[in-house]
């Protein structure tokens, strides 16, 4: 994927991206993968936090490799094992269980997860529950192009279409936008699409 130029292209896609979150924001990037959606937004914030997790280990272990190769402190990053269709429950590397807390974080990053929870709607209200009021869930969600349908087959992922995300996040007290990525976020743009949720504040 890095290879490619993947990630740096998400990477510069997210740049455009305009959040006005506290300075000492608290950031969850569920299903983090190569934590390169997090770990962008750990950069460009420097006093944030980021909660890392994914189902697999492997995962976490790499997000902290990169993010010491983009020098960033490992430090300021939480690691935990955490299934998407459960995403309030944690375990981290050295076995502590945790149940996060509602309304906890400013920001929560999916990219390409959510499809593989056994129950999207249920996945999403309860990520909508760790968002603080006033917060923001960014979803990376793979787009609908025969492209993304095809990597999302080939990879057995269950796309989230627009409305039916936007119908669990209005229930859930939110707002919904959406941006295609153009062309010049190549090759991003063959496979993604954001979804843009923000919390109303109290
Ligand atoms: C397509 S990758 C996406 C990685 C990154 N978020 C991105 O935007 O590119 C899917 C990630 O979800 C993780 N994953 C798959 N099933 C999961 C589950 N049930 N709960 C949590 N993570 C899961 C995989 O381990 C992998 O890191």
């Amino acid at each position: 994927m890095k290879r490619i130029g993947y990630e740096k292209s998400i990477d510069r896609f997210l740049s455009t991206l305009d959040f006005d979150p506290p300075p000492a924001c608290r950031i969850l990037d569920a299903g983090c993968g190569t934590g390169f959606l997090g770990l962008h937004f750990l950069q460009r914030w420097p006093r944030a936090e980021l909660h890392a997790t994914d189902l697999e280990p492997n995962f976490l272990r790499t997000t902290l490799a990169n993010a010491g190769q983009r020098g960033l402190s490992t430090h300021r990053i939480l690691t935990s094992v955490s299934d998407i269709s459960a995403p309030k429950q944690a375990t981290d590397l050295d076995g502590t269980r945790h149940t996060l807390v509602d309304s906890s974080y400013n920001l929560i990053c999916l990219g390409a997860v959510v499809g593989y929870a056994n129950d999207t709607e249920m996945s999403l209200r309860q990520l909508m529950q760790l968002l603080a009021p006033g917060g923001t869930l960014l979803n990376m969600e793979m787009n609908e192009s025969p492209t993304g349908r095809f990597v999302s087959w080939r990879y057995q992922y269950q796309n989230i279409p627009l409305t039916q995300f936007a119908q669990v996040i209005r229930d859930e007290g939110g707002e919904v936008t959406s941006a295609a990525l153009g062309l010049k976020y190549f090759p991003a743009c063959l496979t993604r699409i954001a979804f843009v949720a923000r919390k109303a504040d109290c």
